[in-house]
């Protein structure tokens, strides 16, 4: 009865401040679109109709970087944009999530859809109408530099976790924007690359995330790559825009490009682009008029972009309600709860020897926190996703409010910082630089010597600069003792450059392929002088670049190592972040410079080392996993990472993230590695023209999928071979069984077959399990992958107790794509049925007669 009583005032109280509503300027409750309807269409027309040419041309490019433009002329003001995954960072400090490969690490489809509320909620806060995320692709290669801004390997996974996120973000009256249609499937040479892929593997491994998020999860904007799909630049792809997004899975809503990712007017109006962002560089007036006139591009065209730019934007309600919600803050309490909520479910634990965790706090008197990761806090990845939290949480900071004052916390980076190795070597008469007026070292060089070259400022953003440059320095370094120097080199992700010494090239970035310092180590006698040259080729606006010596044996720091002698453990926080990780490079698969030696030396101090990892995904770990008894993966935790870690460490909550990649064991054994960089000899020309108006030439390398759909744990399960962890894998403080599988032994093709399972929690402690379901097609007419995810669910469960879950397999997931019918095909016969935590332990088989 009370809580009756209290329903009904609440209810009252509601319905009051709804009527009270429109007195308050700027107040909007969230509010989801409404359905296309012949009341919008008609609106959307009417206001089409007051529109020039001209004008409507105005109304496909966008303005000020972040909007799309105002037309005064129908009272249309313009619409404020914001990235996007893993935090709503345009406009300022804001919430940082574990987004992108962490989110897929969950594999929790309802914090997916409570994390699209969050970033709802803060683009309201920020008057945000398009949320440039989230972001689709497959982690093809675990170079590959936006792979943490994306989900996983595994088409259903992305494709399960996209829907919810979309319509959580769009529930608050927000658009979503996935991207990067289609194949980004790599950073080097983003603008000129051509991801070449036969149509099958589209189909079944690249496209079922963006079709999942416009079929099921009902986008309201597509953003297409920079890069080209089989010669042909996304946003002027026929294929992928006109014949499938919008012809086949009838997407309404608004295709835009990528920043600067148009290349060719009338193709790009030909061929499916609506909005050029964010300038109208190409889809202008000066060039769509007169091809208007000739009739290369018809004004029905247009005009059809500026209706799914005005009909998305009328069924949100943008023109008639302030975009800024009062019931949204800024500064969110609520949703750092999310964002610890994510950075806590993701947290993957990969080894636990002598069940080292989880620790007692009680048992802990000094710890000792070490890591270049360890401080300040590494809450994401770099480029446009990167969000700057009002404040995050560091491994030592997290750890330490948990231990609280009466354990001693012990903090050494335990390695130099990168510049400061520039800074400090020692050049004999320091470093001749010789800068000349070309792109190959020809002309008459200005000339000076500087002292030495430490002008790496790694998390700049610069464009590219054409004016043509090219810089040779040239130094002695004489070693003062006998032994291993590591020779490390910097530069920006789009610069190249080659380091000889003593005439022996050495070191080398061709490929804009990675601002990770590149090093080499190099064995010197005592007085010994090595003879370097440098040539660099800047192509980002700012030199960026340095070089320099270090002595191997001095690289840990001394404080570092008494530390851990000290402590009773050891956490070590390694990996990559915003610099050496993000947008416009690639990264390398060898830890950035010294962790390697760093992990060695600490764990041969302290057997009670436990090295949590910072990145997108797959590292080189083989020199020291031997070495050390724990691991976890903690992906790019967001701003609460800190407490997330503590919270793990010390088991107040359980471990559950689970690999959303598999992690291969070395760059030389990844599927994509044979296939990654574009095939010698295939380069073809591509002559255009610049929005100069003059022509542009360049040359398109094609990097040929030719591991088709072998792309990770399929590759790993069909070929009986191994990674270092297996996709799925992930270590709980307790244990899991599987039992009771029921599938029906016979079913109609096309029709749902509906498999159940037990899940019983056969440990001590409480535990969440995600029970993953696998398809195998033995019976196959086709080549496929030995198995496929095709169902999964998140369980918490109580010591000792089971749960029975359902899960409903539909056509698709017995389907592959028939090359020659061009369509989905089941062949009749048998399947099997596979079901437990990973991809390479799925303890339970079911057979299913298809007919
Ligand atoms: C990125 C996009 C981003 C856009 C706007 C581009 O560099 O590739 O993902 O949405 O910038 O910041």
């Amino acid at each position: 009865m009370r809580n009756l009583k209290n329903t009904i005032s609440v209810t009252f109280f509601a319905l009051i401040l709804a009527c009270l509503s429109p007195v308050f300027s700027g107040y909007a409750q969230a509010q989801a679109p409404v359905p296309d309807s012949p009341a919008i269409e008609s609106q959307a027309q009417a206001l089409l109709a007051k529109l020039t040419l001209e004008q409507k041309i105005e109304l496909i490019g966008g303005v000020d970087n972040m909007y799309t433009r105002p037309m005064q002329v129908i009272g249309l003001p313009r619409f404020k944009m914001s990235d996007a995954s893993v935090g709503v960072r345009t406009w300022g400090p804001t919430t940082a999530y574990a987004g992108g490969v962490a989110l897929a690490a969950t594999w929790d489809t309802e914090f997916s859809r409570k994390l699209g509320e969050a970033l709802g909620k803060d683009s309201r806060a920020r008057n945000v109408n398009f949320l440039l995320g989230p972001g689709g692709n497959i982690a093809r290669s675990p170079i590959g530099g936006r792979n943490f801004e994306y989900l996983s390997e595994d088409p259903y996974l992305n494709s399960t976790l996209v829907v919810p996120f979309i319509e959580g973000v769009q529930s608050q009256g927000v658009i979503a924007t996935v991207k990067h249609y289609a194949l980004n499937n790599q950073e080097f040479n983003r603008h000129n690359a051509s991801s070449d892929v036969d149509e099958r593997t589209l189909r079944e491994i690249y496209l079922p995330a963006f079709e999942a998020a416009v079929v099921k999860g009902h986008v309201d904007s597509v953003m297409n790559s920079y890069n080209l799909i089989n010669g042909v630049h996304a946003t002027q792809n026929e294929f992928l825009n006109n014949k499938v997004l919008k012809g086949e899975w009838g997407f309404n809503g608004v295709l835009m490009s990528d920043w600067d990712a148009t290349y060719d007017a009338v193709a790009a109006a030909n061929n499916g682009l609506d909005l050029e962002m964010p300038s109208p560089k190409f889809m202008n007036a000066k060039n769509l008029v007169p091809a208007v006139k000739s009739g290369s591009v018809k004004e029905s065209t247009i005009d059809d972009k500026v209706l799914r730019l005005l009909r998305t934007e009328l069924r949100y309600g943008f023109t008639s309600r302030p975009q800024f919600d009062s019931a949204d803050s800024t500064f969110s309490l609520a949703n750092r709860a999310v964002a610890l909520q994510g950075a806590l479910e993701s947290i993957t634990l990969l080894k636990n020897e002598g069940k080292l965790l989880p620790l007692d706090p009680a048992k802990i008197k000094t710890i000792a926190i070490i890591g270049p990761d360890a401080w300040p806090a590494v809450p994401g990845g770099g480029g446009s996703s990167e969000a700057t939290p009002f404040e995050s949480v560091s491994t030592v900071t997290g750890i330490a409010n948990f231990l609280g004052p009466n354990v001693h916390v012990l903090y050494s980076r335990g390695l130099p910082e990168i510049v400061d190795v520039f800074r400090r070597t020692q050049w004999e008469g320091g470093v001749k630089v010789e800068s000349f007026p070309s792109n190959d070292f020809t002309g008459t060089p200005a000339t000076g010597t500087r002292r030495n070259i430490a002008d790496w400022k790694p998390n700049e953003w610069a464009p590219a600069d054409p004016t043509p440059r090219s810089i040779r320095y040239t130094a002695s370094f004489k070693a003062a003792s006998a032994g291993k120097y590591l020779l490390i080199a910097g530069a920006s992700g789009e610069d190249g450059f080659k380091i000889l010494v003593d005439g022996k090239q050495v070191l080398d970035q061709v490929r804009a392929e990675g601002s990770v310092p590149r090093y080499t180590s190099i064995d010197l006698t005592a007085g010994q002088t090595a003879n370097l040259q440098a040539d660099y080729l800047p192509r980002a606006a700012g030199s960026r670049f340095g070089f320099g010596f270090i002595y191997e044996p001095e690289l840990v720091s001394a404080d570092a190592k008494q530390f851990a002698s000290l402590a009773d453990v050891v956490v070590l926080a390694i990996g990559f972040n915003a610099p050496t990780e993000g947008e416009g490079h690639d990264r390398t698969f060898t830890l950035p410079f010294g962790q390697d030696a760093l992990v060695e030396a600490i764990a041969a101090a302290n057997p009670h080392t436990i090295v949590t990892l910072t990145g997108g995904g797959a590292m080189d770990t083989r020199r020291w996993l031997s070495k050390v008894p724990a691991l976890l993966h903690t992906w790019y935790p967001g701003q609460e990472g800190g407490t997330a870690v503590a919270e793990v460490l010390f088991g107040k909550h359980n471990a559950e993230g689970k690999l959303p990649i598999s992690l291969d064991t070395d760059w030389e054994s990844s599927p994509s590695q044979p296939y990654y960089y574009g095939t010698p000899g295939a380069d073809t020309p591509l002559h255009t023209i610049g929005e100069n108006g003059k022509p542009l030439d360049y040359t398109v390398p094609h990097i040929k999928y030719g591991d088709k759909l072998m792309v990770g744990y399929r590759y790993w399960t069909t070929t009986g071979k191994h990674p270092l962890f297996p996709f799925g894998f992930g270590l709980s403080y307790t244990t899991f069984g599987f039992a009771n599988l029921q599938a029906p032994a016979k079913a109609a093709s096309g029709s749902t077959v509906p498999v159940s399972f037990d899940v019983t929690n056969t440990g001590s402690v409480a535990g969440v399990e995600v029970a993953e379901l696998y398809v195998s097609d033995p019976s196959t007419k086709a080549t496929r992958p030995e198995r496929e995810l095709k169902g999964f669910e998140k369980v918490q469960l109580a010591p000792g107790e089971t749960k029975h879950l359902a899960l409903n397999l539909d056509a698709r997931a017995f389907s592959y794509w028939d090359e020659t019918a061009k369509k989905w095909t089941i062949d009749p016969g048998k399947f099997v049925i596979l079901v437990g935590d990973s991809s390479e332990n799925t303890p339970l088989h079911a057979d299913v007669m298809l007919n």
